[in-house]
């Protein structure tokens, strides 16, 4: 099982993807592999999301599968179960850091201040997810951070594109970031697999030379 810092260091963004059929598992998980992001963060947000994970794995064994939007120790059990690679949340609920920590589950818990970053990495994180990013104070406030809390790396998400994501990688803090904007609603429902193999492809060619 690879740690969380190992994940984030495999590619330059990690896909926040939202399932709504299963059928477009496969395809889809195909596409942001062939175009160089095998770190797939499927959000439990859908009744499939978790069959949505199993078909991933099953159709791409190149991909490191993980699940995002847990939000309680229901939710890491049923991963755990599912065989997810990792876990993200937008937050970090004592209840459900106690049931990563008895999981043993890698997992990039959710912060928005000092105060949470440092509560994380007082509790073992290394790497959490900044969220969310956009609207809790961008690359401002992240780059605020580095110098108070050095050892604490971040993955920003929400409100993260092609266009501000090197804002953030470029800072030392930053070591990857995640976004849907590699997976657009309408390629998605169409099953225009070959845009989205092109935007995943585009994103590791610009964002790869600026990650740690
Ligand atoms: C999320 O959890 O929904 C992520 O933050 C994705 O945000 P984005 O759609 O703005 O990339």
């Amino acid at each position: 099982m690879k740690t969380p810092a190992q994940l984030c260091a495999l590619a330059p963004v990690i896909p926040v993807i939202i399932v709504n059929d299963v059928a477009q598992a496969a395809p889809l998980a195909k596409a942001l592999v062939a175009g160089g992001l095998p770190v797939l963060e499927v959000t439990l947000r859908t009744p499939v999301a978790l069959e949505a994970i199993a078909e991933m794995k099953a159709a791409c064994p190149d991909a490191v599968v993980g699940a995002g939007t847990l939000r309680n120790a229901a939710d890491v059990k049923a991963c755990m179960d599912a065989g997810c690679a990792f876990g993200v949340s937008p937050g970090a609920p004592a209840a459900l850091m106690d049931a990563v920590a008895e999981a043993g589950m890698p997992f990039l818990p959710g912060c928005a201040t000092a105060t949470e970053a440092m509560a994380l990495a007082d509790r073992g994180f290394e790497v959490v997810k900044f969220f969310p990013a956009g609207a809790a104070g961008g690359p401002n406030l992240l780059k605020s951070l580095a110098s108070p809390l050095p050892d604490v790396k971040f993955c920003p998400t929400g409100g993260v594109s092609l266009e501000n994501a090197p804002e953030y990688l470029k800072l030392p803090n930053v070591c990857v970031v995640g976004g849907s904007w590699v997976i657009p609603n309408d390629a998605l429902e169409t099953g225009d697999w070959a845009r989205i193999e092109a935007l995943a492809r585009a994103a590791v060619t610009a964002l790869r030379p600026l990650q740690k």
